[in-house]
C-alpha cells in the first residue's frame, strides 16, 4: 500500500484546492499488539480500531490523517523525515522508545512540526523507568491515561493548534 493510499481523506473528500490539514499519527513498538498484549494495561481496543476511529474523527474535524507503526527506531524516523514540510501537526506515541529514543527526538525537533505526545497507560502509575520521556519537553502536550482515547483527544487538540496557527479559532 502506497503512503498515499494510507491517506484517510480520500481526493473524493476533498474540495479542489481545499489544502486540508493533515495530521500523521505514529505508533511505535509492540503497539501493533494492541488487543491482544497486556490488555489489562493498553485495554481490547486493536490498532485497527484505533487508526479507523481517528479516520473517521480526522473527517468530522476537516483533517487528512496519516497513519504509521513500526517496531524499528530507524523505520519511525525515516516516517517522520519523510512528512518534513507535508505535515501540520504531529501525534506520536513512540512506546517503549519514549523512555529512550535521542533519534526520535532530534528528528521530532529536525521537521519543526508541533508535537503531541500520547500514550494509552497513564505512565506515572507504573514503573520509574517509563516516567522519562525524551520528547515531553518538546511536545506542545501530553496526554496519557485514556486508553485509545488518549489518541481522539490528541487529534481534536491538533485541530486546535492548526486553527490557531493558520489564524482561525
Ligand atoms: C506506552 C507506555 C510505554 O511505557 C510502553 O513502553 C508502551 C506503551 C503507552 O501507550 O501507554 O509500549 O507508550
Amino acid at each position: 500500500m502506497t503512503s498515499e493510499a494510507k491517506r484517510t481523506g480520500s481526493a473524493a473528500d476533498e474540495a479542489p484546492g481545499a489544502n486540508r490539514p493533515t495530521v500523521l499519527v505514529v505508533h511505535g513498538p509492540n503497539l501493533n499488539l494492541l488487543g491482544e498484549r497486556e490488555p489489562e494495561v493498553y485495554g481490547r481496543t486493536t490498532l485497527k480500531d484505533i487508526d479507523a476511529a481517528l479516520a473517521a474523527l480526522g473527517r468530522e474535524l476537516g483533517l487528512t490523517v496519516e497513519t504509521f507503526q513500526s517496531n524499528s527506531e530507524g523505520a519511525i524516523v525515516d516516517r517522520i523525515q519523510a512528512a518534513r514540510g507535508r505535515i501540520d501537526a504531529l501525534i506520536i506515541n513512540p512506546a517503549a522508545y519514549t523512555h529512550t529514543s535521542v533519534a526520535i527526538r532530534d528528528v521530532i525537533l529536525a521537521i519543526g512540526t508541533p508535537c503531541i505526545e500520547v500514550h494509552l497507560s497513564n505512565v506515572y502509575r507504573r514503573e520509574p523507568m517509563r516516567h522519562h520521556s525524551t520528547i515531553a519537553d518538546i511536545a506542545v502536550g501530553r496526554i496519557m491515561g485514556f486508553g485509545a482515547d488518549s489518541y481522539l483527544v490528541a487529534l481534536r487538540a491538533a485541530r486546535n493548534l492548526i486553527g490557531a496557527a493558520r489564524g482561525g479559532a
